[in-house]
């Protein structure tokens, strides 16, 4: 997703500077090149040596000692496609605010033309405190992005929960990806995305699932999200947190999964069914925890409803788009449910293959369309695979 994207973070003084180490990394295992700049109040919290091992360049502090050029922060200004400053804290919020260019953080957010994301991280007094919140809305007016910190266990121990967090990686990453893809190209269209498990309860403590745990659905939602979509994400249990403003749907078994989706049905939109949805569900959940000794050897199913072949007949001017789980015989199969299911085309992923299928960060799939053409995809990132998916999608929904 971020492939030849130049981000330049500055980072100020507050104790979430840590976590930029981390972020740093994530961005570029994106393949993005990432820079840093530090307050000098940064520096209290980590040392700008940490940066310049991660970056292999200068992560540059004093004004009035350039590492890299004469005019160090005209150089940074315009160096980057995406200039983000995390930790941003109540002083630099309000020097943004006001135009004071006093460090090389500042100096560079008043130069800059590029885009800019403000991501805050304070004490929750500081933040709730008139006059940050003043400077936000200010800075918010002027058309700069500044994130909502979030609710959640704060520094100092005896602060306990409060709003005042850096919001969690992920969160970060989605925002720079939403600021980093250009064209809008799914500006108004409704995606729908089914994404996870579901669990279809034997008893109070028992149940019937399995291991799908929603990425490849996140990563779709993700990337429809940075294309401008307006996206219902139907997910099943999972850990994943739901990405930022999308409309978020939870459920748990088949029928809920199926009646969510048939409520947010994408007229004029698309589709996506990337969930692995229990077939089948026990015939009777038992009210109390079924005993050892008064078990049945045999429980007997009763089949679910299948979405994607349910909705096929509320298709006119949308796009629908399956997964196919196979372990053998796969393009075979697949065929058959684009037939049966009626869709624009398949993801077929088999999870016996290294770095494909469930859980993990990566998939190797191959698309199946009607007409029997195949795109035969390498070992790639989840939310590479759904850039690749969603373009399809997009062109065919652009032909409708
Ligand atoms: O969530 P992850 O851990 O990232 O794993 C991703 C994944 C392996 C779950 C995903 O890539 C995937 O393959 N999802 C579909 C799994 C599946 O159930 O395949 P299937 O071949 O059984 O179903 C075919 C299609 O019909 C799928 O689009 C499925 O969502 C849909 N279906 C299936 C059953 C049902 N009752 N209703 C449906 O809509």
């Amino acid at each position: 997703m971020l492939k030849g994207k130049k981000i330049l973070i500055g980072v100020c003084g507050g104790i979430a500077a840590y976590k930029i180490c981390e972020l740093v990394r994530e961005l570029q295992r994106e393949n993005a090149t990432v820079r840093t700049v530090l307050t000098p109040g940064a520096t209290q919290f980590i040392s700008p040596l940490t940066f310049e091992s991660l970056t292999g360049v200068p992560a540059p502090v004093d004004l009035f000692k350039p590492f890299l050029s004469e005019i160090e922060h005209i150089e940074l200004a315009t160096w980057p496609d995406l200039y983000v400053i995390a930790p941003a804290t109540a002083t630099s919020i309000a020097k943004f605010a006001s135009g004071i260019a006093d460090n090389l953080v500042t100096a560079t957010f008043l130069a800059t033309r590029k885009d800019v994301l403000i991501i805050p991280a304070m004490n929750t007094g500081m933040w709730e405190n008139p006059a940050t919140q003043k400077n936000v809305s200010l800075l918010r007016k002027r058309h700069i992005s500044v994130v909502e910190p979030e609710y959640g266990l704060m520094a100092s121990q005896l602060e306990g929960k409060g709003v005042g967090r850096l919001p969690d990686q992920p969160i970060i990453v989605s925002h720079i990806y939403r600021k980093l893809w250009q064209k809008k190209e799914l500006a108004g269209v409704n995606v729908t995305i089914t994404a996870g498990c579901t669990r279809e309860k034997i008893d109070p403590v028992r149940f019937i699932s399995n291991q799908s745990s929603g990425k490849m659905g996140f990563a779709l939602a993700e990337v429809a999200a940075a294309m401008g979509a307006n996206i219902t994400l139907i997910h099943g249990p999972t850990h994943l947190k739901p990405p930022t403003d999308v409309n978020i749907v939870a459920v748990e078994t088949a029928n809920e999964m199926f009646l969510a989706t048939k409520d947010n049905y994408p007229t004029n939109g698309i589709l996506i069914g990337a969930a692995a949805v229990s077939d089948f569900r026990p015939d009777v959940i038992s009210e109390k925890k079924i005993k050892k000794e008064n078990a049945a050897s045999v429980i007997p199913l009763k089949q679910n409803p299948d979405i994607l072949f349910e909705l096929k007949e509320l298709r006119k001017q949308s796009v629908h788009i399956g997964f196919a789980l196979e372990t053998n015989d796969e393009i075979a199969y697949a065929a058959k449910k684009i037939a049966s299911k009626g869709l624009d085309f398949i993801v077929v992923n088999n999870p016996s293959e290294k770095g494909a299928g469930f859980s993990v960060n990566t998939n190797k799939a191959k698309i199946l369309f009607p007409d029997g053409t195949i795109v035969d995809l390498p070992l790639m990132k989840k939310i590479e695979l759904a850039v690749e998916i969603l373009k399809k999608a997009m062109i065919i929904h652009a032909n409708l």
